[in-house]
């Protein structure tokens, strides 16, 4: 694919860079997005009804279950070169934040290091009834454990729909937003509010707003450049346009 050149130019010479990732960059590590058909034994459920409050209060075992699924496919996957470039560029940036509405962690595992979680962490754990961090070694599988605390259920320490965002990040988030010269939003579908509205912000900040994705969505014209192409290739590829060889 042809990148253009004003956007490799913008790479060499951005200080202040701000990226947004969704679920379509960990795709090519074999995690499937959210609007994915589900496989197997889950292929039943909408991700969408199994990801709420309220699907944990009717139903605490079956989520925890959806979660544990989710924990061993994450396990298994690796990060690709998407999130690997991603990690290159912060090294070669002096302001660089990595905001995320994934909750599989590739990104730090592949070496990125200022990386906000907008919807939190599947590793991570607190109580649904006191809120309280809890730490497991080992999450049981089956059913969550009670909390040390309160003897309320463990949940997963991530934001579910009807739930609010973690403000120290969403204000993070924000902050790298408005004052970063280049935002690259890759791999979202852009519908999910409020993380949607970050490349917006950017953009109406002074940025140079530029969206990544396999195919047109809800952004579509809305930034100043849209390349549809696999994260995986294109990051890899844009690295060494913009900084040659040694990218990687
Ligand atoms: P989605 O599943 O909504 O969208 C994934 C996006 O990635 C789609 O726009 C795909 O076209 C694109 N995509 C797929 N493969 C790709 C690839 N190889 N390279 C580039 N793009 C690719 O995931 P998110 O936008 O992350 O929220 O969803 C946002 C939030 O909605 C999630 O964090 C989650 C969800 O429901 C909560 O759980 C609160």
């Amino acid at each position: 694919m042809q990148i253009p050149d004003t956007l490799i130019e913008r790479m060499r010479t951005a200080r202040r860079v701000a990226v947004l990732t969704g679920a379509g960059v960990s795709a090519e590590s074999g995690v499937p997005t959210f609007r994915d058909a589900q496989t197997g034994l889950w292929a039943r459920y909408d991700p969408a009804e199994l990801a709420s409050p309220d699907a944990f209060r009717a139903n605490p075992k079956l989520v925890w279950q959806w979660y544990a699924y989710r924990r061993a496919l994450v396990e298994a996957a690796a990060p690709n070169p998407g999130h690997l470039a991603l990690a290159d560029l912060e090294r070669r940036i002096e302001d660089f934040t990595l905001i995320t509405q994934n909750v599989d962690g590739l990104h730090r595992r592949a070496g990125s290091q200022n990386v906000v979680e907008l919807h939190g962490n599947l590793f991570r754990y607190r109580c649904f009834h006191c809120a309280a961090p809890v730490e497991l070694t080992i999450a049981p599988q089956d059913a969550p454990p009670p909390c040390p605390q309160c003897g309320g259920l463990v949940r997963p320490d991530v934001v579910w729909f009807g739930e609010w965002l973690p403000s120290q990040a969403w204000q993070t988030a924000v902050a790298a937003a408005e004052r970063c010269e280049l935002f690259l939003c890759i791999g979202t579908s852009g519908v999910v509010r409020p993380a949607a509205d970050l490349p917006l912000i950017a953009r109406s900040s002074g940025a140079y707003a530029v969206e990544i994705n396999i195919a047109p969505g809800a952004l579509d014209d809305r930034l100043d450049l849209h390349l549809y192409a696999p994260s995986g290739q294109l990051l890899p590829a844009l690295m060494t346009a913009a900084f040659g060889d040694a990218a990687r």
